[in-house]
């Protein structure tokens, strides 16, 4: 059974007004825009003002994505222009697994270079290869953060269960979120149900498989039922089940198209056929930031570095787990 995270309702609703609520309290837009291999440059600040334009209130970027200048950039060019308060849109990123022992100044370097004086929301990126004593003092210095202002929301991604416990048997402020891969061809089914036990929401990354499914015959069936296209039946799965989903583009009708998914709903016949498409096609192999090489072997691939059970997936209606 897939569980999802938040009631269903989510059709009529919006991508600038569409949020869930974490477990510290805080709304959150369901969509953001994602980030990652996208260049340090003018091409990723205007897709950012592309996604504000199209109503997005959220993106989602990373230290290792080293794109954090541009994001900031297009942040403040577009909130100025347009008007907008800062506090409009929720800015993410995440600290790298080469950073676990320097947390407070890998938080002070990305403030730095969004350009902003505090973050939305910060992850771990990964487990990372430091262990759990340096993962945990990372974790105290996520909360230092959070008590001088600096981030209002912290969590982590690419996290087990057992990692998932460990920090919540030695945190001071629990993890909101764990940002994990999550689609119908490997649903990380285990992994989603067991964070939402804990209270801890998913947000799912590579919703879209990194586009390498979107011909398969089942979604191009439900695609066409609903008058819509293969990504957007695979973003619109993603956000029935309650998942806060980071669809990445960089071109313009495509992030467009990827926030209308609002006007339709999938039925329980086509959860069943979606849910049933769970082949464990682990997409996460993260390469250096902006390219789409492998990582090197001395760093860890955030998403790549284990397979979570794909969890046997069945029924169009869908229950409710514990948060
Ligand atoms: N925490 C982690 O370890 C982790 C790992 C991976 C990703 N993430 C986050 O999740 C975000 C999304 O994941 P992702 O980038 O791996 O994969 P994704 O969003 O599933 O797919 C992105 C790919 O699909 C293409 N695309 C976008 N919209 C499309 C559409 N409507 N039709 C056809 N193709 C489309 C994009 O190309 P164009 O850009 O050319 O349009 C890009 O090649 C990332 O950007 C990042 O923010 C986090």
């Amino acid at each position: 059974m897939v569980a999802p995270v938040a009631a269903s309702g989510v059709k009529g609703g919006n991508v600038s007004t569409q949020t869930v609520k974490l477990n510290n309290g805080v709304e959150i837009p369901q969509i953001a825009l994602g980030v990652y291999k996208a260049p340090n440059d003018g091409s990723t600040e205007q897709a950012c003002k592309w996604a504000f334009d199209a109503g997005y209130r959220h993106i989602d970027s990373a230290a290792r994505y080293m794109n954090e200048e541009a994001v900031g950039r297009a942040l403040k060019e577009w909130t100025q222009a347009n008007n907008v308060p800062r506090s409009d849109i929720f800015i993410t990123s995440k600290l790298w697994d080469a950073d676990h022992d320097k947390a407070e100044d890998a938080i002070a370097d990305s403030l730095k270079k969004l350009d902003v004086e505090y973050m939305d929301m910060y992850l771990i990126h990964s487990p990372g290869t430091m262990g759990p004593d340096t993962r945990l003092k990372a974790w105290r210095a996520l909360e230092a953060a959070v008590d001088a202002g600096k981030i209002k929301t912290i969590g982590v991604s690419n996290f087990d269960v057992e990692e998932l416990d460990h920090l919540l048997a030695n945190c001071r402020i629990k993890p909101a979120v764990n940002q994990i891969e999550s689609h119908p061809f490997f649903a990380n089914e285990e992994l989603r149900e067991a964070s939402i036990a804990r209270g801890i929401h998913i947000q799912a990354y590579s919703p879209m498989a990194q586009g390498a499914a979107l011909d398969r015959p089942e979604i191009k069936a439900i695609a066409q039922k609903h008058g819509k296209t293969p990504a957007q039946i695979l973003l619109r799965w993603g956000l029935q089940l309650g998942n806060i989903i980071l669809p990445k583009s960089l071109t313009k009708h495509r992030i467009e198209a990827n926030a209308q998914i609002f006007d339709f709903e999938l039925d329980n016949d086509d959860m069943d056929v979606m849910n049933s498409l769970d082949e464990g096609m682990k997409m996460g192999k993260l390469g250096p930031a902006g390219t789409s090489q492998p990582a090197s072997p001395g760093g860890t691939r955030p998403g790549s570095r284990r397979s979570s059970g794909s969890g046997g997936l069945s029924g169009g209606k869908l229950a409710m787990s514990s948060a």
